[in-house]
C-alpha cells in the first residue's frame, strides 16, 4: 500500500505566526526522503494553510507524486492546469469548517463534476473523488469518468462504540470492492493514525492512504523523518 502525506498542517503551524516556518517545502523534502510515496496538500478557497506559492514551490521540489485537494470550480481548476499536479482530488470545501468533513455529493453535483473531470484530464491531470462509502455516490464517479476515488475514512476514525466501528468498517470494505470493480482506482484517508490504519490494511482493494494530521502530530514530538518512517512500517 502506497502512503501519501498530507503536509497541509506544516503550514497551519506556519500562519499561527503568520512567519516563514516551518516551510511546508522542506517537509515535502523530508517525507521523501523518509520514503514516502507521495505529497498531498490542500489549496483551500480561504488559503488557510498552503498558498499559491508554496503550492508553486512544492510543485517544483515534489518528483514522487504530488496529490493536490481542492474544490471543483474555476478558479481552481485554472490553477491546477497551470501547476499541473500529477493528480487532483476533488473535495467539498465550506469555509467555516475546521477540516474536510465528508465526501462530495457527487449525484447532486454529477454534470458540474463531468465538466471539471474532464477539463483536468484534458490537462494530463488523474481525478480523484473523494466521497463516503456510500455505492450510489462511486456509482456516479465512474460515470463521470474520474480515475479514482478517496474514500473518506472519516466516520470510521470517528467512531467510538465497536458495533459503530465495525459498520462503518464494513462500508469501506464494501465500497472499496465495488469501486475496483467498476474499474476506479481506490485511495482512503481522513482521519486515520498509527492505531486505527491496522484494520484498513486488511482491506487488499485499498492501493493508498493519504494521512496528514496524525503523522505531522507525532512529528512535533519524534521529528517528521521517524514519524513518517513509522506509518510506512505499519502500512508495507
Ligand atoms: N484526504 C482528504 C481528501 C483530506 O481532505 C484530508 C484532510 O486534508 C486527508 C485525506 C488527510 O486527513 P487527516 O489530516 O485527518 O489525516
Amino acid at each position: 500500500m502506497r502512503l501519501g502525506v498530507n503536509i497541509d498542517h506544516i503550514a497551519t503551524l506556519r500562519q499561527a505566526r503568520k512567519t516563514y516556518e516551518p516551510d511546508p517545502v522542506a517537509a515535502a523534502i523530508l517525507c521523501d526522503l523518509a520514503g514516502a510515496d507521495g505529497i498531498v496538500c490542500h489549496l483551500r478557497e480561504d488559503r488557510r494553510h498552503i498558498n499559491d506559492e508554496d503550492l508553486r514551490r512544492i510543485r517544483e521540489t515534489v518528483k514522487s507524486h504530488l496529490n493536490l485537494e481542492m474544490a471543483g470550480n474555476d478558479e481552481m481548476v485554472r490553477i491546477a492546469t497551470n501547476i499541473k499536479p500529477d493528480m487532483v482530488t476533488l473535495v467539498p470545501e465550506k469555509r467555516e469548517e475546521l477540516t474536510t468533513e465528508g465526501g462530495l455529493d457527487v449525484i447532486s453535483m454529477k454534470d458540474h463534476l463531468r465538466d471539471i473531470v474532464f477539463r483536468l484530464k484534458s490537462a494530463g491531470i488523474k481525478v480523484s473523488i473523494f466521497v463516503d462509502p456510500d455505492i450510489s455516490q462511486i456509482k456516479q464517479c465512474s460515470s463521470i469518468e474520474a480515475d479514482l476515488i478517496e474514500i473518506h475514512t472519516g466516520h470510521y476514525a470517528n467512531a467510538v462504540l465497536e458495533s459503530d466501528i465495525i459498520e462503518e468498517f464494513e462500508k469501506i470494505r464494501a465500497a472499496s470492492v465495488y469501486a475496483e470493480k467498476s474499474g476506479l482506482g481506490v485511495s482512503a484517508g481522513h482521519g486515520l493514525n498509527y492505531h486505527n490504519v491496522k484494520d484498513i490494511l486488511q482491506i487488499e482493494e485499498i492501493e493508498e492512504l493519504n494521512i496528514g494530521h496524525s503523522i505531522i502530530s507525532r512529528a512535533v514530538l519524534v521529528g517528521l523523518d521517524r514519524a513518517v518512517r513509522e506509518m510506512i512500517g505499519l502500512i508495507k
